[in-house]
């Protein structure tokens, strides 16, 4: 993806392709490669509300993790069990699914960190993401696109945030098969997810909800061939972990 004129930093006007050379719009340094999609379904059409962006860090957010989980957890220890996780990035990290971008603004701010990418797929996400960046003086880069597919050349990213959003995608496969292309020898995945319900798993899928067991997302991850899971369990959340495996040295006697 090139932009059209010849700049090194692009806050309006379009990016081109270099393959298919279909152009995107970039308006105030936000890039929208969303161009086709079915409407949203489920929950997440409430997360394309204005209203509801506006009111989700603050309110919604909050209450939803102390309405599921029966304890408060704060923002700060959540995030830094988050950046424990996911080492010393050496290239651009990405806050996918990254709704108000809480996380991203928070990275963003940590001394030596690479450039932060917040991606998300809703429109008025992202505008309370830009518009939150800004009053916090934070600087993140914003990408307006749909996973599963990740819009990122190969090995181009040093880590991989998701949190509170890995069950809000259908085809995990997918997803985990772009995060081991993107992420370069070394870089972490870290996501939470909810566990499965023991009934009625029909219905959160009818709200386009995905909620995954342990082992299921051991073994997605583990067929792409990430490395090293761990786990953690905070009922009903579960944190997983991965990594793609570094390359073997060789040395020349
Ligand atoms: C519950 S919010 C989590 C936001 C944030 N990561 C957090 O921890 O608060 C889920 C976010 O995932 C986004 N999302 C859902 N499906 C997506 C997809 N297929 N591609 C990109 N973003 C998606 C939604 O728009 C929403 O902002």
């Amino acid at each position: 993806m090139l932009p059209e004129a010849d700049t090194a930093e692009i806050v309006f006007g379009p990016l081109r392709c270099t393959k298919c050379h279909a152009s995107f719009p970039v308006a105030e340094g936000v890039v929208d490669l969303v161009v086709e999609r079915e409407a949203p379904s489920g929950l997440q059409r409430g997360l394309e509300r204005p209203w509801v962006a506006r009111s989700y860090e603050r309110y919604l957010r909050p209450a939803v993790t102390l309405a599921l989980s029966r304890r408060r957890f704060d923002r700060e220890s959540e995030y830094l069990l988050y950046r424990s996780l996911l080492g010393t990035p050496t290239a651009p990290v990405l806050d996918l699914c990254c709704g108000t971008a809480l996380f991203a603004r928070r990275l963003a701010r940590e001394p030596n960190m690479p450039t932060v990418i917040a991606l998300d797929v809703s429109k008025a996400m992202i505008e309370e993401a830009v518009a939150q960046a800004r009053e916090a003086n934070a600087t993140v880069d914003f990408v307006r696109a749909e996973a599963p597919l990740l819009p990122f050349a190969d090995e181009a990213l040093g880590a991989i945030l998701q949190a509170g959003s890995l069950h809000f995608i259908a085809d995990a496969d997918r997803l985990f098969g772009e995060i081991a292309r993107v992420l370069r020898p070394g870089g972490r995945y870290v996501a939470t997810s909810y566990l499965p319900p023991r009934f009625g798993a029909g219905l959160h899928h009818r709200a386009g909800l995905y909620p995954r067991s342990e082992a299921e997302l051991r073994g997605a991850l583990t067929d792409v061939g990430l490395v090293g899971f761990e786990r953690m369990v905070m009922p009903p959340f579960l944190l997983v972990k991965a990594e793609k495996p570094r390359r073997e040295r060789h040395t020349v006697h």
